[in-house]
């Protein structure tokens, strides 16, 4: 029989353990920077074509330190950035690195509130695949109604799909455990059309990810969708 999920528990592991493990986590991830930065770079592009110089409105789900997607947004002009981590560290971190002008949250993102259509972009990098995979529908959905139309998604998932995954020691965390759960590419492309996005790139990039001294390729699903 499988376990019921502790979604509350979920987030209070998550929490302690990026909060151990983000100094460590940002050298850890600089080799997968550039990939970050060229999907961001798509996304803006096709937002500055749509908004030309009106005033734009971000939000990044699970943003980290920072670096380096919330810094190249909040370098933006006409731009107005909101970013959202669960773990003080990291919000403490961002805080260091970027301008005082972008609103930083913290806490689950499950448990944020928006009005209808206040974004022009969404973002979750390597973010919204550490809720539970019901809880990224709803999530999803929330988004959606979040965005205006023509307003984008930007966020990736493991391209694999498995209802959920522990490690307690993850990048050397001592306290708490780090949870991931994706629907896979096939099925999140049908949630995302379910939801009503008309996806515009739906891709698979291998990141070469080392962990304990063994470096494997791990696919992650890459999605830009629009309202
Ligand atoms: C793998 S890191 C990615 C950080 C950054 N987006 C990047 O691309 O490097 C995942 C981030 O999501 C945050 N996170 C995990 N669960 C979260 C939740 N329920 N709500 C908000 N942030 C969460 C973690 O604290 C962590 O900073």
């Amino acid at each position: 029989m499988t376990e019921p999920i502790d979604s509350h528990q979920i987030k209070a592991n998550m929490k302690k353990a990026y909060d151990e493990i983000s100094p460590f986590y940002l050298k850890w991830t600089e080799s997968s920077h550039a990939t970050r930065l060229s999907y961001v770079d798509i996304m803006l592009k096709s937002i500055n074509t749509q908004t030309g110089t009106h005033q734009k409105s971000i939000l990044e789900l699970g943003c980290g330190a920072g670096v380096p997607v919330t810094q190249l947004l909040a370098s933006q002009e006409h731009t107005s950035v909101t970013a959202n981590d669960i773990s003080e560290t990291q919000i403490a971190l961002a805080k260091e690195r970027l301008p005082a002008s972008v609103d930083l949250i913290q806490g689950d993102m499950m448990n944020l509130g928006f009005g209808h259509q206040q974004f022009d972009a969404v973002l979750g990098m390597y973010s919204i695949s550490h809720i539970p995979r019901d809880e990224q529908t709803v999530l999803l959905t929330r988004i959606f109604d979040w965005l205006k139309p023509g307003g984008q998604l930007l966020a990736n998932f493991p391209e694999t799909n498995f209802e959920g995954s522990t490690n307690e020691s993850w990048l050397g965390a001592t306290n708490g455990a780090v949870y991931w759960s994706s629907w896979g590419r096939e099925k999140l492309v049908q949630v995302l059309r379910d939801i009503g996005f008309d996806i515009k790139i739906d891709e698979v990039v291998v990141d070469s990810e080392e962990t304990d001294g063994v470096s494997r390729d791990v696919p992650f699903h890459w999605i830009l969708a629009k309202k």
